[in-house]
């Protein structure tokens, strides 16, 4: 049995990691394609070395572009490399343009395909992830769940039959990743051992109106503890076509981290402050309280447990900056067990075509 995973962002390469490795335990022949949508070595090549992920055996170096030239250039791309591979089953990650890409294509050349991570929705039709959520999973043969809540959405589409629970391989990934970390590597000037947040912000939401994107940096550089802000390129861009300098006030600036130091950073932290949909969730393993600069959240479970709250235009500045702020004392077990990879693995297998 062939499985193809098609990957092209960040977080996908976090979640292919314990993926790729439940296939190999199996010994499942798995092969990755990387659409290149991210392709600064911090944004993708760091994740393969760090977590141990088998390079890619093609790379479509698609790039940077707007929705429909770099989704439709993905899928001129990978239609060759699928139809000549004819996996039993084409495995898309997440809700980039990347997953709906590998998605289209693979379902037009009447290839099994399954979706990991289905079923999250945040019912902002405005969110380019919801597009490709929504369009993935009514494409897809197998629906990979990681919540109940998840399951309940497949549900309420009318797709059920085609979905099941296998637990988030975001916490497989996390939890291996936090046994193995030492010290936060935090820039000059920032101390670990005293209060400190990390900031994440690179949604369109966020960044593609420069009012906004001003207010949000604006909020972070007036904390009284510093704020460690790992710059992810479009935000970098953004803020340099709206001249918003990002440094300054409390705000240190670094580069990317790579996932092992975003772990390590995450933990010591004080306090998270992102847009990230994973690193909502790897607060919440971690047992550091964050606060989503959005409107809703498709990690609901973060919030009802008292770990995360979401504060659209960073108002509630002295709840996630003040050292006295309460968290829950859960068991923060919401997202599985750890071994949601293996599952996968178990249900591709199990549901291979026989041919
Ligand atoms: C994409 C996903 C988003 C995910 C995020 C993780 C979509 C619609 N969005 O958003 O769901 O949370 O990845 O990071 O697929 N750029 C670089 N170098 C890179 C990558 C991007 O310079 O390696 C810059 C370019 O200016 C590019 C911009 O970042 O135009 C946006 O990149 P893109 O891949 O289009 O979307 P993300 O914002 O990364």
């Amino acid at each position: 049995m062939l499985v193809t995973s098609v990957v092209g962002a960040r977080p996908q390469f976090v979640k292919l990691a314990p993926v790729a490795a439940a296939l190999a335990a199996r010994g499942i022949d798995h092969r990755i394609v990387h659409t290149g949508q991210h392709y600064d070595e911090r944004m993708s090549e760091a994740f393969f070395t760090d977590l141990v992920i088998p390079a890619p055996d093609h790379n479509l170096a698609v790039g940077s572009g707007g929705h429909g030239a770099q989704t439709g250039e993905m899928m001129i791309r990978l239609e060759p490399v699928l139809t000549e591979e004819r996996p039993d089953w084409v495995l898309t990650y997440g809700d980039t343009n990347s997953t709906l890409a590998a998605a289209v294509t693979a379902v037009k050349l009447h290839l099994p395909v399954a979706h990991l991570e289905a079923g999250l929705r945040s019912f902002n039709r405005r969110m380019p992830e919801e597009h490709n959520r929504v369009m993935t999973d009514h494409a897809s043969d197998l629906l990979l769940a990681p919540t109940q809540l998840a399951m309940a959405n497949l549900t309420a589409e009318g797709l059920a039959e085609r979905s099941l629970l296998v637990g988030d391989v975001m916490t497989d990934v996390c939890l291996r990743v936090a046994d193995t970390v030492g010290a936060a590597v935090l820039p000059p000037g920032v101390d670990p051992a005293s209060p400190y947040v990390v900031a994440t912000i690179h949604r369109a939401e966020n960044t593609d109106d420069p009012d906004r994107l001003a207010a949000i940096v604006a909020a972070l550089q007036s904390q009284p503890i510093p704020v460690v802000l790992t710059a992810h390129p479009r935000l970098v861009a953004k803020c340099a076509a709206a001249g918003i300098a990002l440094e300054g006030g409390a705000v240190r600036v670094v580069a990317p981290y790579g996932y092992p130091e975003m772990v390590a950073a995450v933990r010591g932290a004080h306090a998270v402050v992102t847009d990230s949909g994973g690193l909502q969730k790897e607060a919440y393993l971690l047992g550091t309280p964050c606060t989503t600069v959005r409107t809703e959240t498709e990690w609901p479970e973060t919030v009802t447990e008292g770990w995360n709250r979401l504060d659209p235009h960073l108002t509630m500045t002295q709840s996630w900056s003040d050292p006295g702020a309460p968290v829950s004392t859960g068991p923060r077990d919401a997202y599985g067990d750890g071994a949601a990879a293996d599952r996968v693995a178990a249900a591709l297998a199990a549901r291979a075509r026989i041919e």
